[in-house]
Protein backbone atom coordinates (compact mmCIF):
# COMPACT_ATOMS: atom_id res chain seq x y z
CA UNK A 1 0.00 0.00 0.00
CA UNK A 2 1.17 3.61 -0.77
CA UNK A 3 1.67 6.36 1.82
CA UNK A 4 -1.47 7.88 -0.35
CA UNK A 5 -3.72 5.00 0.28
CA UNK A 6 -2.80 4.69 3.76
CA UNK A 7 -3.28 8.15 4.78
CA UNK A 8 -7.03 7.87 2.62
CA UNK A 9 -7.85 4.65 4.81
CA UNK A 10 -7.11 7.21 8.02
CA UNK A 11 -9.26 9.85 6.99
CA UNK A 12 -12.16 7.18 5.94
CA UNK A 13 -11.75 5.55 9.31
CA UNK A 14 -11.56 8.95 11.19
CA UNK A 15 -14.63 10.20 9.45
CA UNK A 16 -16.80 6.95 10.18
CA UNK A 17 -15.87 7.07 13.83
CA UNK A 18 -16.97 10.65 13.97
CA UNK A 19 -20.05 10.13 12.36
CA UNK A 20 -20.70 6.84 14.65
CA UNK A 21 -19.84 9.04 17.74
CA UNK A 22 -22.40 11.59 17.59
CA UNK A 23 -25.48 8.98 17.82
CA UNK A 24 -23.71 8.67 21.29
CA UNK A 25 -24.71 12.05 23.28
CA UNK A 26 -23.94 12.60 26.36
CA UNK A 27 -27.11 12.83 29.36
CA UNK A 28 -27.51 16.76 29.67
CA UNK A 29 -30.62 16.38 32.58
CA UNK A 30 -29.26 18.32 35.04
CA UNK A 31 -29.78 16.46 38.35
CA UNK A 32 -32.86 17.60 40.54
CA UNK A 33 -31.61 19.32 43.55
CA UNK A 34 -33.55 21.52 46.17
CA UNK A 35 -33.11 25.21 45.87
CA UNK A 36 -32.86 25.73 49.45
CA UNK A 37 -29.96 23.34 49.55
CA UNK A 38 -28.08 25.58 47.69
CA UNK A 39 -24.46 27.19 48.17
CA UNK A 40 -25.67 30.54 47.14
CA UNK A 41 -29.16 30.03 48.84
CA UNK A 42 -27.68 29.04 52.40
CA UNK A 43 -24.29 31.34 52.17
CA UNK A 44 -25.69 34.58 50.60
CA UNK A 45 -23.12 36.10 49.17
CA UNK A 46 -22.60 39.63 47.52
CA UNK A 47 -23.92 39.40 44.04
CA UNK A 48 -20.60 40.00 43.14
CA UNK A 49 -19.37 36.72 44.39
CA UNK A 50 -22.51 35.17 43.35
CA UNK A 51 -22.11 36.06 39.28
CA UNK A 52 -18.41 34.68 39.86
CA UNK A 53 -19.17 31.95 41.12
CA UNK A 54 -21.88 30.97 38.45
CA UNK A 55 -19.61 32.09 35.81
CA UNK A 56 -17.07 30.31 36.81
CA UNK A 57 -17.59 27.28 38.86
CA UNK A 58 -21.27 26.61 39.14
CA UNK A 59 -21.41 24.44 35.13
CA UNK A 60 -18.99 21.99 37.26
CA UNK A 61 -19.71 22.28 40.32
CA UNK A 62 -23.30 22.19 40.59
CA UNK A 63 -26.74 20.65 39.35
CA UNK A 64 -27.22 23.76 37.29
CA UNK A 65 -25.09 22.75 34.42
CA UNK A 66 -25.35 25.17 30.65
CA UNK A 67 -24.85 22.87 27.94
CA UNK A 68 -23.11 25.39 24.94
CA UNK A 69 -24.16 23.93 21.23
CA UNK A 70 -20.58 22.41 21.24
CA UNK A 71 -21.09 19.87 24.00
CA UNK A 72 -23.61 18.20 21.48
CA UNK A 73 -20.16 17.52 19.35
CA UNK A 74 -18.57 14.13 20.30
CA UNK A 75 -16.12 13.05 21.00
CA UNK A 76 -16.16 16.82 22.77
CA UNK A 77 -19.10 15.88 24.80
CA UNK A 78 -17.66 12.97 26.39
CA UNK A 79 -14.74 14.49 27.49
CA UNK A 80 -16.63 17.62 28.87
CA UNK A 81 -19.23 15.12 30.38
CA UNK A 82 -16.25 13.80 32.36
CA UNK A 83 -15.52 16.88 33.64
CA UNK A 84 -18.95 17.90 34.83
CA UNK A 85 -19.68 14.61 36.59
CA UNK A 86 -15.80 14.78 37.94
CA UNK A 87 -16.35 18.58 39.10
CA UNK A 88 -19.80 17.29 41.11
CA UNK A 89 -18.31 14.52 42.58
CA UNK A 90 -15.74 16.53 43.94
CA UNK A 91 -17.94 19.42 44.93
CA UNK A 92 -21.68 20.01 44.13
CA UNK A 93 -22.83 23.50 45.27
CA UNK A 94 -26.62 22.36 44.51
CA UNK A 95 -26.31 19.80 47.43
CA UNK A 96 -24.22 22.09 49.56
CA UNK A 97 -26.41 21.54 53.13
CA UNK A 98 -25.45 17.66 52.46
CA UNK A 99 -22.46 18.11 53.28
CA UNK A 100 -21.72 17.70 56.88
CA UNK A 101 -20.05 20.53 58.83
CA UNK A 102 -16.77 19.33 59.04
CA UNK A 103 -16.75 18.05 55.17
CA UNK A 104 -18.22 21.60 54.05
CA UNK A 105 -15.24 23.29 55.98
CA UNK A 106 -12.92 21.21 54.06
CA UNK A 107 -14.07 22.00 50.92
CA UNK A 108 -13.87 26.01 51.59
CA UNK A 109 -10.79 25.30 52.21
CA UNK A 110 -10.10 23.11 49.14
CA UNK A 111 -11.80 26.23 47.42
CA UNK A 112 -9.71 28.88 48.49
CA UNK A 113 -6.36 26.55 47.45
CA UNK A 114 -7.47 26.10 44.26
CA UNK A 115 -8.78 29.78 42.98
CA UNK A 116 -5.61 31.16 44.70
CA UNK A 117 -3.35 28.13 43.14
CA UNK A 118 -4.98 29.35 40.11
CA UNK A 119 -5.89 25.42 39.63
CA UNK A 120 -9.60 26.49 39.00
CA UNK A 121 -11.25 27.13 37.10
CA UNK A 122 -10.08 24.67 34.51
CA UNK A 123 -7.98 26.43 31.72
CA UNK A 124 -9.68 24.51 29.02
CA UNK A 125 -12.88 25.97 30.61
CA UNK A 126 -12.01 29.39 30.61
CA UNK A 127 -10.69 29.36 27.28
CA UNK A 128 -13.74 29.23 25.89
CA UNK A 129 -15.58 31.11 29.10
CA UNK A 130 -13.82 34.72 29.26
CA UNK A 131 -16.21 35.32 32.01
CA UNK A 132 -14.37 32.74 33.80
CA UNK A 133 -10.99 34.37 32.83
CA UNK A 134 -10.47 35.90 36.23
CA UNK A 135 -8.93 38.63 36.53
CA UNK A 136 -6.50 39.42 39.72
CA UNK A 137 -8.79 41.13 41.87
CA UNK A 138 -11.99 39.00 41.35
CA UNK A 139 -9.37 36.13 42.12
CA UNK A 140 -8.71 38.02 45.50
CA UNK A 141 -11.81 38.60 45.81
CA UNK A 142 -12.72 35.31 45.46
CA UNK A 143 -10.60 33.54 47.94
CA UNK A 144 -11.36 36.39 50.49
CA UNK A 145 -15.09 34.85 50.24
CA UNK A 146 -13.98 31.30 50.44
CA UNK A 147 -11.33 32.28 53.68
CA UNK A 148 -13.90 34.38 55.21
CA UNK A 149 -16.45 31.49 55.48
CA UNK A 150 -14.23 28.60 56.42
CA UNK A 151 -12.44 30.78 59.25
CA UNK A 152 -16.48 31.55 60.11
CA UNK A 153 -16.61 27.34 59.77
CA UNK A 154 -13.85 26.68 61.59
C1 LIG B 1 -14.75 22.70 33.50
C2 LIG B 1 -15.22 22.20 34.74
C3 LIG B 1 -14.79 22.86 36.03
C4 LIG B 1 -14.91 24.18 36.40
C5 LIG B 1 -15.49 25.31 35.58
C6 LIG B 1 -14.44 24.27 37.76
N1 LIG B 1 -14.04 23.04 38.18
FE1 LIG B 1 -13.35 22.56 40.03
N2 LIG B 1 -13.06 20.63 39.46
C7 LIG B 1 -13.35 20.12 38.22
C8 LIG B 1 -12.95 18.73 38.17
C9 LIG B 1 -13.08 17.82 36.97
C10 LIG B 1 -12.43 18.41 39.44
C11 LIG B 1 -11.92 17.08 39.90
C12 LIG B 1 -10.47 17.08 40.19
C13 LIG B 1 -9.66 17.23 38.98
O1 LIG B 1 -9.83 16.44 38.03
O2 LIG B 1 -8.81 18.14 38.95
C14 LIG B 1 -12.52 19.63 40.23
C15 LIG B 1 -12.13 19.74 41.53
C16 LIG B 1 -12.33 20.84 42.33
C17 LIG B 1 -12.09 20.88 43.75
C18 LIG B 1 -11.61 19.74 44.59
C19 LIG B 1 -10.12 19.66 44.56
C20 LIG B 1 -9.64 18.42 45.25
O3 LIG B 1 -8.47 18.41 45.60
O4 LIG B 1 -10.42 17.48 45.42
C21 LIG B 1 -12.40 22.12 44.17
C22 LIG B 1 -12.35 22.65 45.59
C23 LIG B 1 -12.85 22.87 43.01
N3 LIG B 1 -12.78 22.08 41.90
C24 LIG B 1 -13.26 24.18 43.05
C25 LIG B 1 -13.64 24.90 41.95
C26 LIG B 1 -14.03 26.30 41.99
C27 LIG B 1 -14.06 27.14 43.26
C28 LIG B 1 -14.32 26.68 40.72
C29 LIG B 1 -14.69 28.04 40.24
C30 LIG B 1 -13.79 29.11 40.56
C31 LIG B 1 -14.17 25.49 39.88
N4 LIG B 1 -13.73 24.45 40.65
C32 LIG B 1 -14.42 25.44 38.51
C33 LIG B 1 -13.95 20.79 37.19
C34 LIG B 1 -14.23 22.15 37.16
Amino acid sequence: MTKKKIFRYVLIALAVFLIIAQFFPIDKTNPQSDPAADFLMLEQPSQEIATLLKDACYDCHSNQTKYPWYTSVAPLSWWIKGHIDHGREHLNFSTWSDYPAKKASHKLEECFEVVEGKEMPMLTYWLVHPEANLSADQRIALVDFFKTKYSESE
